[in-house]
């Protein structure tokens, strides 16, 4: 004769609790006060010293314009202007830019005057996807505050390291071109 073995489901007493033994807490971030001078306003905030200019930007300062791309130091989408000169905000780390005059393309235009870059470019079709044109718009700022009349070439030099899977880049050059004769170059930059 067959043996029958049954189950009796175990009482609350007798159950185990269930842990992972490879679960392990993370342990707490610690954080430092961090002041920044961005597009000319004092922003304080609390951030791991671990954090890159680029992540500040966009997860803690909500300034999202700065695009993220390769974090690699490669693509050029995560430029930003720092002292006036373009930086790569994914190679930086944040706290290496406290009292460092930061800006980002939210800082380009003054109030609902578009800067003559940001018109240019709109105007001649130099945005399509708009992922690079953030990185594109502050490189230019940089290029025609120390450069106000730039040859093609020196425009070309400038951008190169931005990349851009849209437009081509002719389009680019020609409003960098075309905000450089409505004498572009702004004093704040
Ligand atoms: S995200 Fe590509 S260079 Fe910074
Ligand atoms: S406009 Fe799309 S990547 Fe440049």
């Amino acid at each position: 004769m067959a043996c029958r073995v049954t189950r009796r489901p175990l009482s609350p007493a007798e159950q185990r609790p269930v842990s992972n033994p490879i679960s392990i807490e993370p342990p707490a971030r610690a954080t430092v006060h961090a002041s920044f001078l961005v597009n000319g306003e004092r922003r304080e905030t609390a951030i791991p010293p671990h954090k890159t200019l680029l992540e500040v930007l966009r997860e803690e300062l909500a300034l999202t314009g700065t695009k993220h791309g390769c974090e690699l130091g490669e693509c050029g989408m995560c430029t930003v202007l720092v002292d006036g000169e373009p930086v790569l905000s994914c190679l930086l780390l944040a706290i290496a830019c406290m009292d460092r005059a930061i800006t980002t393309v939210e800082g380009l235009a003054d109030g609902p005057a578009l800067d003559p870059l940001q018109r240019a470019f709109a105007e001649l079709g130099a945005a399509q996807c708009g992922y690079c044109t953030p990185a594109m718009l502050l490189t230019a700022r940089a290029l025609l505050h120390r450069s106000p009349n730039p040859a093609r070439e020196e425009i070309r030099e400038a951008l190169s390291g931005t990349l851009c899977r849209c437009t081509g880049y002719l389009k680019i050059f020609e409003a960098v071109e075309l905000a450089a004769a409505r004498g572009g170059s702004r004093a704040d930059a």
